[in-house]
């Protein structure tokens, strides 16, 4: 399979692997089984509560008393920031660095999302900006745990009890992983989870709100999957009424029966993408210029994606340059600039919104000062020195040792 020359595949040389790896991952995810379990639930006439049951099931699987399943996990966000109880014109802090799923439901509530800066090793919110940030109008603080490193829950969790703000942990990357001993999402005072398909377990998309407090839990239900409808009688008939805005961000029980036999292979999963990504932490250490993802010592990392730092000045190319020689080496990779949230078209043009009828909420566009290139500087520098590698249970110790030679090739042809 592998090939051994100096020469760059994107000069011309042997490529590392053969066949590209890291393709299609979400698509080897599922398989018979999950088949079976939709076809048998199709078979019955999609009777029962596979929705309650898959609830049941995660919640269980976190200590959590309630869960809410949802259709994906950008209405996870959405929903926890709802359930918390922020309101149109609220502030809600993220960090600057995350997948744009955690600030649309931030968004769609007309809620003004807050950036904080992350700390530069961790990738991760840095506690202290997020503390700097708070004003009276903070009513919610999103705790990112990016690429499956727990973010520092106690620090924030600290800060959301001085400061009377709930913390939403989103956890659309790191199932499983865990901080102190304790599965993420069950620390703070919400836990949202995606289960898109290339996620470490798949209800083929969707998501859940998990939480022990009863009125969160009251809030998600209504809106997420009770349409703000209270249900009763008039004149002795089943009779609906409306009491406020609510969606329906139902998860498909087809998707909750395959989320069952995802569930049951989680652990599995996860043991399986951490010792490959510690066996490449391990690998990484002698490659000079390059360093494995800083893990903080309360965390246990899902490598939901596996973060290479570039040493600056170590090297004579960008992130995009190295990132294209790797992936002519056949290795899954790109850098995350696009990950910086506030620097969109939507956040930084100063021009009248493209598509009024879904602007961003008035009071984003009416303080447009507020986001400015070179406000997270620590995101900003952070991102223009990593890229990061799509990480896999299916991958091999072969296929470990094949990434760290495709980047040892790339990084002593590239140093500077
Ligand atoms: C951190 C984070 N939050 C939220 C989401 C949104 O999840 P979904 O794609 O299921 O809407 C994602 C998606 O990948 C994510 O990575």
């Amino acid at each position: 399979m592998k090939g051994t020359t100096a020469q760059l595949a994107i000069d011309g040389g042997t490529p590392v692997f053969s066949e590209p790896i890291g393709q299609n991952l979400g698509v080897r995810k599922v398989g018979a089984e999950e088949a079976h379990a939709v076809a048998a639930l199709i078979r019955d006439g999609v009777s029962g509560d596979p929705i309650g049951t898959f609830c049941k099931a995660f919640t269980q699987a976190h200590g959590v008393r309630h869960g809410v399943a949802v259709d994906s996990g950008t209405a996870a966000v959405h929903v926890g920031v709802v359930a918390a109880g922020v309101e149109p014109g609220d502030e809600v802090i993220l960090p600057a660095i995350s997948d744009v799923g955690s600030v649309k439901g931030i968004l769609a509530h007309n809620a003004i999302p807050i950036f904080a800066d992350v700390n530069l090793q961790t990738y991760n919110i840095d506690p202290v900006d997020v503390e700097s940030k708070i004003t009276d109008r903070t009513k919610a603080i999103v705790a990112v745990h990016l690429y499956g490193q727990p973010a520092p829950l106690d620090e924030l969790m600290d800060i959301g009890r001085r400061h009377n703000v709930p913390i939403i942990e989103d956890c659309a990357q790191a199932h499983f992983a865990e901080y102190k001993g304790r599965r993420v999402g069950s620390i703070g005072d919400i836990g949202v989870f995606s289960f898109i398909t290339g996620k470490h377990m798949t209800t083929i998309t969707g998501g859940i709100v998990m939480t022990n407090n009863d009125a969160y839990a009251k809030r998600a239900e209504l809106f997420s999957v009770g349409r703000g409808e209270e249900e009763g009688t008039k004149g002795g008939i089943f009779f609906r009424t409306h009491v406020g805005l609510g969606l329906n961000y139902r998860m498909n029980p087809l998707g909750a029966a395959v989320g069952m036999v995802q569930l049951d292979k989680l652990d599995d999963i996860v043991r399986r993408r951490r010792e490959s990504g510690q066996l490449l932490d391990r690998l990484i250490r002698d490659i000079p210029g390059l360093s494995p993802p800083l893990i903080i010592d309360e965390a246990r990392h899902a490598y939901w994606l596996y973060a290479v730092t570039m040493e600056e000045g170590a090297f004579a190319v960008d992130t995009y340059a190295f990132a294209r020689a790797l992936q002519a080496e056949g290795v899954s990779c790109m850098p995350k600039d696009y990950y910086l949230l506030y620097d969109h078209p939507a956040f930084l043009d100063p021009a009248p919104p493209r598509n009024p009828e879904y602007a961003f909420p008035r009071a984003v566009y009416d303080d447009r000062e507020r986001y400015y290139k070179g406000m997270c500087p620590n995101a900003e520098r952070g991102l223009a020195t990593h890229i990061v590698i799509t990480w896999s249970e299916f991958f091999t110790q072969e296929d470990v040792y094949g990434i760290e030679e495709a980047l040892r090739k790339v990084a002593d042809s590239y140093r500077a």
